[in-house]
Protein backbone atom coordinates (compact mmCIF):
# COMPACT_ATOMS: atom_id res chain seq x y z
CA UNK A 1 0.00 0.00 0.00
CA UNK A 2 0.98 3.62 0.30
CA UNK A 3 4.20 4.95 1.98
CA UNK A 4 2.08 5.48 4.89
CA UNK A 5 0.40 2.43 5.23
CA UNK A 6 1.81 2.53 8.97
CA UNK A 7 1.37 5.38 11.54
CA UNK A 8 2.99 8.10 9.15
CA UNK A 9 5.49 9.50 11.70
CA UNK A 10 9.19 8.49 12.26
CA UNK A 11 9.27 6.44 9.05
CA UNK A 12 12.64 6.36 7.15
CA UNK A 13 12.29 4.96 3.62
CA UNK A 14 14.20 1.81 4.44
CA UNK A 15 12.83 0.95 7.29
CA UNK A 16 9.43 1.41 5.91
CA UNK A 17 10.88 -1.46 3.03
CA UNK A 18 12.06 -3.54 5.77
CA UNK A 19 8.90 -3.17 6.99
CA UNK A 20 6.71 -4.16 4.05
CA UNK A 21 8.95 -6.88 3.06
CA UNK A 22 8.04 -8.51 6.37
CA UNK A 23 4.81 -7.77 6.15
CA UNK A 24 4.65 -9.63 2.83
CA UNK A 25 6.84 -12.02 3.50
CA UNK A 26 4.44 -12.91 6.81
CA UNK A 27 1.40 -12.54 4.97
CA UNK A 28 2.18 -15.64 2.42
CA UNK A 29 1.32 -18.87 2.66
CA UNK A 30 2.73 -21.49 -0.03
CA UNK A 31 0.30 -22.42 -2.46
CA UNK A 32 0.56 -25.51 -1.94
CA UNK A 33 -0.71 -25.33 1.81
CA UNK A 34 -4.27 -23.88 0.35
CA UNK A 35 -6.59 -26.59 0.47
CA UNK A 36 -5.28 -27.48 4.14
CA UNK A 37 -5.56 -24.06 4.50
CA UNK A 38 -9.10 -23.70 3.65
CA UNK A 39 -11.14 -26.97 4.35
CA UNK A 40 -13.88 -26.69 6.69
CA UNK A 41 -13.19 -23.36 7.45
CA UNK A 42 -16.03 -20.27 7.11
CA UNK A 43 -15.06 -17.24 5.10
CA UNK A 44 -16.93 -13.98 5.25
CA UNK A 45 -16.05 -11.93 2.03
CA UNK A 46 -17.12 -8.60 1.57
CA UNK A 47 -17.26 -6.54 -1.99
CA UNK A 48 -17.19 -3.05 -1.88
CA UNK A 49 -17.93 -1.28 -5.31
CA UNK A 50 -15.25 -0.66 -8.06
CA UNK A 51 -13.83 -1.79 -11.47
CA UNK A 52 -11.91 -4.75 -9.51
CA UNK A 53 -15.06 -6.07 -8.05
CA UNK A 54 -14.90 -9.01 -10.78
CA UNK A 55 -11.76 -9.67 -9.60
CA UNK A 56 -13.28 -11.12 -5.94
CA UNK A 57 -15.14 -13.25 -7.76
CA UNK A 58 -11.96 -15.11 -8.87
CA UNK A 59 -11.08 -15.02 -4.87
CA UNK A 60 -14.49 -16.85 -4.26
CA UNK A 61 -14.65 -18.68 -6.78
CA UNK A 62 -10.74 -20.14 -5.49
CA UNK A 63 -11.54 -19.91 -1.71
CA UNK A 64 -14.65 -22.58 -2.33
CA UNK A 65 -12.65 -24.66 -4.74
CA UNK A 66 -9.75 -24.64 -1.54
CA UNK A 67 -12.88 -26.51 0.64
CA UNK A 68 -14.00 -23.24 2.44
CA UNK A 69 -17.16 -22.26 2.80
CA UNK A 70 -17.65 -18.69 1.94
CA UNK A 71 -20.69 -16.27 2.74
CA UNK A 72 -20.13 -13.12 0.86
CA UNK A 73 -21.70 -10.06 1.40
CA UNK A 74 -22.01 -6.80 -1.43
CA UNK A 75 -22.06 -3.01 -0.80
CA UNK A 76 -24.92 -1.41 -2.61
CA UNK A 77 -22.30 0.29 -4.48
CA UNK A 78 -20.29 -3.32 -5.41
CA UNK A 79 -23.84 -4.42 -6.89
CA UNK A 80 -22.88 -1.38 -9.87
CA UNK A 81 -20.01 -4.04 -10.90
CA UNK A 82 -21.20 -7.21 -10.21
CA UNK A 83 -24.23 -8.94 -9.70
CA UNK A 84 -25.59 -10.79 -6.29
CA UNK A 85 -25.96 -13.96 -8.92
CA UNK A 86 -22.72 -13.98 -9.38
CA UNK A 87 -21.52 -14.18 -5.82
CA UNK A 88 -24.23 -16.83 -5.44
CA UNK A 89 -23.39 -19.13 -8.69
CA UNK A 90 -19.36 -19.08 -7.72
CA UNK A 91 -20.04 -19.45 -3.10
CA UNK A 92 -22.81 -22.12 -3.77
CA UNK A 93 -24.57 -19.74 -0.85
CA UNK A 94 -27.01 -17.10 -0.55
CA UNK A 95 -26.06 -13.56 -1.50
CA UNK A 96 -26.34 -10.39 1.17
CA UNK A 97 -26.40 -7.02 0.43
CA UNK A 98 -29.27 -5.63 2.41
CA UNK A 99 -29.32 -4.68 6.10
CA UNK A 100 -32.98 -4.14 6.10
CA UNK A 101 -34.22 -6.61 3.82
CA UNK A 102 -35.68 -9.60 5.59
CA UNK A 103 -36.05 -7.91 9.26
CA UNK A 104 -34.68 -8.64 12.26
CA UNK A 105 -34.28 -12.28 12.42
CA UNK A 106 -32.66 -12.12 9.21
CA UNK A 107 -29.85 -9.46 10.56
CA UNK A 108 -29.71 -11.48 13.83
CA UNK A 109 -29.06 -14.46 11.33
CA UNK A 110 -26.39 -12.42 9.78
CA UNK A 111 -24.28 -12.10 13.05
CA UNK A 112 -24.32 -15.57 13.78
CA UNK A 113 -22.62 -15.83 10.63
CA UNK A 114 -19.80 -13.63 11.55
CA UNK A 115 -19.67 -15.36 14.99
CA UNK A 116 -19.13 -18.89 13.01
CA UNK A 117 -17.25 -17.43 10.31
CA UNK A 118 -13.13 -17.75 10.67
CA UNK A 119 -12.09 -14.89 8.76
CA UNK A 120 -13.21 -11.55 7.61
CA UNK A 121 -12.20 -10.24 4.04
CA UNK A 122 -12.74 -6.89 2.80
CA UNK A 123 -12.16 -7.07 -0.50
CA UNK A 124 -11.72 -3.96 -3.17
CA UNK A 125 -12.40 -1.85 -0.18
CA UNK A 126 -12.77 1.77 -1.01
CA UNK A 127 -11.42 4.96 0.95
CA UNK A 128 -15.41 5.01 1.60
CA UNK A 129 -15.66 1.86 3.49
CA UNK A 130 -12.60 2.33 5.23
CA UNK A 131 -13.30 5.47 6.26
CA UNK A 132 -16.08 3.60 8.05
CA UNK A 133 -14.47 0.95 9.27
CA UNK A 134 -12.18 3.15 11.15
CA UNK A 135 -14.90 4.51 12.62
CA UNK A 136 -17.08 2.33 13.81
CA UNK A 137 -19.97 2.85 11.18
CA UNK A 138 -22.44 0.61 10.77
CA UNK A 139 -24.35 1.60 7.81
CA UNK A 140 -24.90 -1.25 5.80
CA UNK A 141 -24.41 -4.89 6.65
CA UNK A 142 -20.33 -5.04 5.42
CA UNK A 143 -19.70 -2.32 7.96
CA UNK A 144 -21.74 -4.07 10.25
CA UNK A 145 -20.65 -7.62 10.20
CA UNK A 146 -17.39 -6.01 10.49
CA UNK A 147 -17.83 -3.89 13.40
CA UNK A 148 -19.73 -7.33 15.20
CA UNK A 149 -16.93 -9.66 13.92
CA UNK A 150 -14.24 -10.87 16.82
CA UNK A 151 -12.39 -12.91 14.05
CA UNK A 152 -9.58 -11.55 11.95
CA UNK A 153 -9.98 -8.85 9.22
CA UNK A 154 -8.23 -8.97 6.16
CA UNK A 155 -8.61 -5.81 3.89
CA UNK A 156 -7.02 -5.36 0.12
CA UNK A 157 -7.87 -1.79 -0.66
CA UNK A 158 -8.20 -0.64 -4.41
CA UNK A 159 -8.59 2.73 -5.05
CA UNK A 160 -7.01 5.69 -6.62
CA UNK A 161 -3.23 6.34 -5.52
CA UNK A 162 -4.54 10.12 -4.66
CA UNK A 163 -7.02 8.83 -2.90
CA UNK A 164 -4.88 6.31 -1.24
CA UNK A 165 -2.34 8.26 -0.34
CA UNK A 166 -4.09 11.16 1.08
CA UNK A 167 -3.88 11.91 4.29
CA UNK A 168 -7.37 10.67 5.89
CA UNK A 169 -7.27 7.08 3.99
CA UNK A 170 -3.66 6.58 5.52
CA UNK A 171 -5.03 7.59 8.93
CA UNK A 172 -7.54 5.42 8.61
CA UNK A 173 -5.56 1.93 7.55
CA UNK A 174 -2.87 3.15 10.12
CA UNK A 175 -6.24 3.26 13.02
CA UNK A 176 -7.61 0.26 11.12
CA UNK A 177 -3.89 -1.76 11.90
CA UNK A 178 -3.58 -0.42 15.40
CA UNK A 179 -6.69 -2.63 15.69
CA UNK A 180 -4.75 -5.92 14.14
CA UNK A 181 -6.34 -5.44 10.90
CA UNK A 182 -4.30 -6.97 8.11
CA UNK A 183 -3.74 -5.02 5.33
CA UNK A 184 -2.72 -7.01 1.55
CA UNK A 185 -0.47 -4.68 -0.43
CA UNK A 186 -1.56 -3.70 -3.73
CA UNK A 187 -0.23 -5.39 -6.79
CA UNK A 188 3.24 -5.60 -8.10
CA UNK A 189 5.64 -1.95 -8.07
CA UNK A 190 4.68 -1.61 -4.40
CA UNK A 191 7.28 -3.25 -2.74
CA UNK A 192 9.77 -1.43 -5.51
CA UNK A 193 10.90 0.70 -2.44
CA UNK A 194 10.36 4.61 -2.80
CA UNK A 195 7.69 4.06 -5.22
CA UNK A 196 3.86 4.99 -4.72
CA UNK A 197 1.76 1.96 -6.01
CA UNK A 198 -1.15 2.47 -7.97
CA UNK A 199 -3.66 1.47 -5.68
CA UNK A 200 -4.99 -1.68 -8.02
CA UNK A 201 -6.43 -4.32 -6.06
CA UNK A 202 -3.55 -7.37 -4.93
CA UNK A 203 -4.18 -10.20 -7.58
CA UNK A 204 -6.66 -13.18 -6.59
CA UNK A 205 -3.76 -15.32 -5.76
CA UNK A 206 -1.95 -12.97 -2.87
CA UNK A 207 -5.39 -12.55 -1.44
CA UNK A 208 -5.78 -16.43 -0.72
CA UNK A 209 -2.04 -16.69 0.61
CA UNK A 210 -2.74 -14.06 2.56
CA UNK A 211 -5.93 -15.01 4.00
CA UNK A 212 -4.26 -18.49 4.26
CA UNK A 213 -1.50 -17.05 7.04
CA UNK A 214 -3.88 -14.90 8.40
CA UNK A 215 -5.94 -18.52 9.29
CA UNK A 216 -2.63 -20.19 10.15
CA UNK A 217 -1.69 -17.28 12.82
CA UNK A 218 -5.16 -17.17 13.93
CA UNK A 219 -4.89 -21.02 15.16
CA UNK A 220 -0.91 -21.39 16.20
CA UNK A 221 -1.59 -20.74 19.47
CA UNK A 222 -4.84 -22.60 20.20
CA UNK A 223 -4.63 -24.38 23.49
CA UNK A 224 -1.51 -22.94 24.74
CA UNK A 225 -1.41 -21.09 28.10
CA UNK A 226 0.55 -17.72 27.96
CA UNK A 227 1.43 -15.22 30.63
CA UNK A 228 2.92 -12.02 29.55
CA UNK A 229 4.23 -8.90 31.88
CA UNK A 230 4.00 -5.52 30.70
CA UNK A 231 4.26 -1.90 31.77
CA UNK A 232 6.52 -0.43 34.46
CA UNK A 233 6.21 -1.24 37.95
CA UNK A 234 6.20 1.43 40.80
CA UNK A 235 8.40 1.10 44.03
CA UNK A 236 6.72 3.71 46.41
CA UNK A 237 8.82 6.24 49.16
CA UNK A 238 5.62 7.22 50.42
CA UNK A 239 2.33 7.67 49.59
CA UNK A 240 3.25 10.62 46.92
CA UNK A 241 6.54 9.15 45.35
CA UNK A 242 7.74 5.86 43.76
CA UNK A 243 10.81 4.41 41.60
CA UNK A 244 9.90 4.13 38.21
CA UNK A 245 10.24 3.98 34.15
CA UNK A 246 8.46 5.47 31.11
CA UNK A 247 7.78 1.91 29.94
CA UNK A 248 4.13 2.15 28.29
CA UNK A 249 2.90 -1.30 28.70
CA UNK A 250 2.59 -0.97 24.72
CA UNK A 251 4.65 -4.38 23.82
CA UNK A 252 3.45 -6.61 26.69
CA UNK A 253 -0.28 -5.29 25.62
CA UNK A 254 0.24 -5.98 21.73
CA UNK A 255 2.45 -9.51 22.31
CA UNK A 256 -1.04 -10.09 25.10
CA UNK A 257 -3.51 -9.33 22.36
CA UNK A 258 -1.94 -10.65 19.48
CA UNK A 259 -1.57 -14.13 21.51
CA UNK A 260 -5.06 -14.23 22.46
CA UNK A 261 -5.48 -13.65 18.47
CA UNK A 262 -3.48 -16.73 17.70
CA UNK A 263 -6.28 -18.63 20.08
CA UNK A 264 -4.04 -18.51 23.52
CA UNK A 265 -5.49 -18.79 26.76
CA UNK A 266 -3.36 -15.39 27.63
CA UNK A 267 -3.05 -13.46 31.06
CA UNK A 268 -1.71 -9.91 30.91
CA UNK A 269 0.06 -8.80 34.61
CA UNK A 270 0.66 -5.26 34.21
CA UNK A 271 2.18 -2.45 35.96
CA UNK A 272 0.12 1.15 35.96
CA UNK A 273 -0.21 2.13 32.30
CA UNK A 274 -2.80 4.15 30.33
CA UNK A 275 -3.92 1.65 28.17
CA UNK A 276 -7.03 -0.22 28.73
CA UNK A 277 -7.34 -3.47 29.60
CA UNK A 278 -7.68 -5.51 26.71
CA UNK A 279 -10.83 -7.90 25.79
CA UNK A 280 -10.91 -11.42 25.94
CA UNK A 281 -8.08 -12.12 28.24
CA UNK A 282 -7.12 -12.38 32.09
CA UNK A 283 -5.83 -9.60 33.13
CA UNK A 284 -4.15 -8.67 36.22
CA UNK A 285 -3.31 -5.14 37.27
CA UNK A 286 0.00 -4.74 39.52
CA UNK A 287 1.46 -2.05 41.25
CA UNK A 288 4.86 -2.64 42.38
CA UNK A 289 7.46 -5.74 40.90
CA UNK A 290 6.94 -7.63 44.28
CA UNK A 291 3.24 -7.55 43.27
CA UNK A 292 3.64 -8.65 39.94
CA UNK A 293 6.21 -11.62 40.82
CA UNK A 294 3.68 -12.79 43.01
CA UNK A 295 0.94 -12.71 39.75
CA UNK A 296 2.99 -14.34 37.90
CA UNK A 297 4.01 -16.97 39.81
CA UNK A 298 -0.13 -17.43 40.87
CA UNK A 299 -0.86 -17.72 37.19
CA UNK A 300 2.30 -19.97 35.90
CA UNK A 301 0.75 -23.08 35.92
CA UNK A 302 0.76 -25.17 32.83
CA UNK A 303 1.97 -21.98 30.51
CA UNK A 304 3.67 -22.96 27.45
CA UNK A 305 4.87 -19.36 27.17
CA UNK A 306 6.20 -16.60 29.36
CA UNK A 307 7.11 -13.46 27.98
CA UNK A 308 8.51 -10.76 29.97
CA UNK A 309 7.61 -7.57 28.72
CA UNK A 310 7.52 -5.40 31.59
CA UNK A 311 10.27 -3.06 32.44
CA UNK A 312 10.29 -4.17 36.17
CA UNK A 313 12.32 -1.85 38.84
CA UNK A 314 15.37 -3.45 39.82
CA UNK A 315 14.88 -2.22 43.26
CA UNK A 316 12.40 -0.35 46.02
CA UNK A 317 13.03 1.79 48.58
CA UNK A 318 14.10 0.04 51.90
CA UNK A 319 12.18 2.23 53.78
CA UNK A 320 8.63 2.95 53.02
CA UNK A 321 6.45 5.77 54.70
CA UNK A 322 3.08 5.89 55.26
CA UNK A 323 2.58 9.58 55.32
CA UNK A 324 4.32 11.85 53.07
CA UNK A 325 7.56 12.52 53.95
CA UNK A 326 8.38 16.31 54.27
CA UNK A 327 11.46 18.04 52.78
CA UNK A 328 12.63 19.79 56.21
CA UNK A 329 14.97 17.46 57.48
CA UNK A 330 14.08 14.75 54.38
CA UNK A 331 17.16 12.44 53.93
CA UNK A 332 19.05 12.83 50.51
CA UNK A 333 19.89 9.50 50.31
CA UNK A 334 17.73 6.66 49.75
CA UNK A 335 18.66 3.29 50.70
CA UNK A 336 17.53 0.51 48.21
CA UNK A 337 15.93 -3.01 48.52
CA UNK A 338 16.41 -5.54 45.89
CA UNK A 339 13.27 -6.36 44.17
CA UNK A 340 12.84 -10.34 42.97
CA UNK A 341 14.33 -10.71 39.80
CA UNK A 342 10.65 -11.98 38.23
CA UNK A 343 11.72 -13.65 34.80
CA UNK A 344 14.80 -15.80 35.99
CA UNK A 345 12.21 -16.90 39.09
CA UNK A 346 10.28 -18.29 36.12
CA UNK A 347 12.88 -19.73 34.53
CA UNK A 348 14.04 -21.58 36.95
CA UNK A 349 10.58 -22.96 38.38
CA UNK A 350 9.25 -23.48 35.50
CA UNK A 351 7.66 -26.65 33.83
CA UNK A 352 9.52 -28.71 31.12
CA UNK A 353 7.48 -26.86 27.66
CA UNK A 354 7.34 -23.72 29.14
CA UNK A 355 9.07 -21.39 26.26
CA UNK A 356 10.63 -18.43 28.61
CA UNK A 357 11.13 -15.01 26.14
CA UNK A 358 12.98 -11.98 27.92
CA UNK A 359 13.49 -8.52 27.15
CA UNK A 360 16.56 -6.08 26.99
CA UNK A 361 16.54 -3.01 26.83
CA UNK A 362 20.15 -1.02 26.37
CA UNK A 363 21.72 1.83 25.58
CA UNK A 364 25.13 0.07 24.92
CA UNK A 365 26.82 -2.86 23.81
CA UNK A 366 23.55 -3.48 23.04
CA UNK A 367 23.78 -7.40 21.75
CA UNK A 368 26.76 -8.46 24.38
CA UNK A 369 24.49 -7.35 26.87
CA UNK A 370 21.50 -9.17 26.18
CA UNK A 371 23.26 -12.33 25.37
CA UNK A 372 24.31 -12.25 28.70
CA UNK A 373 21.04 -11.39 30.09
CA UNK A 374 19.13 -14.75 28.57
CA UNK A 375 22.11 -16.64 29.85
CA UNK A 376 22.24 -15.12 33.16
CA UNK A 377 18.58 -15.59 34.07
CA UNK A 378 18.42 -18.89 31.62
CA UNK A 379 16.20 -17.72 29.15
CA UNK A 380 15.03 -19.59 25.43
CA UNK A 381 15.25 -16.66 23.48
CA UNK A 382 15.77 -12.63 23.88
CA UNK A 383 14.70 -9.33 22.25
CA UNK A 384 17.26 -7.16 22.07
CA UNK A 385 16.06 -3.25 22.31
CA UNK A 386 18.54 -0.33 21.38
CA UNK A 387 17.14 2.44 24.06
CA UNK A 388 20.30 4.52 23.96
CA UNK A 389 20.03 4.94 19.31
CA UNK A 390 16.20 5.72 19.83
CA UNK A 391 15.11 6.57 23.13
CA UNK A 392 11.16 6.74 21.48
CA UNK A 393 11.15 2.88 21.71
CA UNK A 394 10.98 2.79 25.34
CA UNK A 395 7.55 4.51 25.83
CA UNK A 396 7.03 5.02 22.25
CA UNK A 397 4.62 3.63 19.87
CA UNK A 398 7.11 1.73 17.57
CA UNK A 399 10.51 0.24 18.13
CA UNK A 400 13.61 -1.41 16.33
CA UNK A 401 14.31 -5.14 17.75
CA UNK A 402 16.29 -8.02 17.12
CA UNK A 403 15.55 -11.21 18.74
CA UNK A 404 18.47 -12.85 19.97
CA UNK A 405 18.80 -16.79 20.06
CA UNK A 406 20.90 -19.37 22.03
CA UNK A 407 24.22 -20.06 19.85
CA UNK A 408 24.48 -16.90 18.22
CA UNK A 409 21.77 -16.58 16.16
CA UNK A 410 20.20 -13.41 15.43
CA UNK A 411 17.13 -12.01 13.74
CA UNK A 412 16.70 -8.29 13.10
CA UNK A 413 13.32 -7.19 12.70
CA UNK A 414 12.47 -3.86 11.05
CA UNK A 415 11.48 -0.76 13.16
CA UNK A 416 7.40 -0.99 13.46
CA UNK A 417 4.82 0.04 15.22
CA UNK A 418 4.89 -2.47 18.19
CA UNK A 419 1.66 -4.46 17.13
CA UNK A 420 3.16 -5.10 14.27
CA UNK A 421 6.35 -6.15 16.25
CA UNK A 422 4.25 -8.43 18.03
CA UNK A 423 3.23 -10.21 15.66
CA UNK A 424 6.65 -10.83 13.89
CA UNK A 425 8.31 -12.19 17.07
CA UNK A 426 5.19 -14.35 18.07
CA UNK A 427 5.74 -15.51 14.21
CA UNK A 428 8.89 -16.71 15.46
CA UNK A 429 8.48 -17.97 18.50
CA UNK A 430 5.71 -19.91 18.15
CA UNK A 431 7.73 -22.52 15.70
CA UNK A 432 9.86 -22.65 18.38
CA UNK A 433 7.67 -23.81 21.22
CA UNK A 434 8.12 -27.30 22.58
CA UNK A 435 5.21 -29.94 20.81
CA UNK A 436 4.82 -27.39 18.08
N1 LIG B 1 13.03 -8.60 34.64
C1 LIG B 1 12.27 -9.22 35.59
N2 LIG B 1 12.40 -8.87 36.90
C2 LIG B 1 13.26 -7.92 37.27
C3 LIG B 1 14.04 -7.26 36.30
C4 LIG B 1 13.90 -7.61 34.99
O1 LIG B 1 11.47 -10.09 35.24
N3 LIG B 1 13.36 -7.59 38.54
C5 LIG B 1 12.93 -9.04 33.24
C6 LIG B 1 12.36 -8.03 32.27
O2 LIG B 1 10.96 -8.17 32.19
C7 LIG B 1 13.06 -8.42 30.98
C8 LIG B 1 14.42 -8.92 31.44
O3 LIG B 1 14.26 -9.29 32.81
O4 LIG B 1 12.43 -9.50 30.33
C9 LIG B 1 15.54 -7.93 31.35
O5 LIG B 1 15.15 -6.72 31.96
P1 LIG B 1 16.13 -5.47 31.99
O6 LIG B 1 15.47 -4.38 32.78
O7 LIG B 1 16.60 -5.17 30.60
O8 LIG B 1 17.37 -6.04 32.73
P2 LIG B 1 17.74 -6.16 34.24
O9 LIG B 1 17.79 -7.62 34.58
O10 LIG B 1 16.85 -5.32 35.08
O11 LIG B 1 19.22 -5.65 34.24
P3 LIG B 1 19.79 -4.12 34.14
O12 LIG B 1 18.71 -3.23 34.69
O13 LIG B 1 21.02 -4.15 34.96
O14 LIG B 1 20.06 -3.88 32.68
Amino acid sequence: MARNLFAPSAFKARDLCDTIRALADRLMEPSSNLEQSFSGRTILVGVCGGIAAYKCAEVVSALRQAGADVHVILTEAAQKFVSQLTFFALSGNAVHADLFAEGSAWDVAHISLVRKSDAFLVLNATANTLAKLAHGLADNLLTTCVLATRRPVLVAAAMNTAMLEAEPTQANIAALQERGFEFVEPGAGFLACGEVGDGRLADPQTILSATAGLLRRSQSLRGRRVVVTAGPTREFADPARFLSNPSSGRMGFALAIEARRRGADVTLISGPTQLPAPADLRFVPVTTASEMHAAVLEHLDGASLFIGAAAVADFRPADVSLDKVKKEGAATTMALSANPDIIADVAARRLPGCFVLGFAAETDDLEANARKKMEKKNLDCIVANDIGADLSSFGGSHTQATLLWPGGRREPLPRAPKKVVAGMLLDRITDALPGM
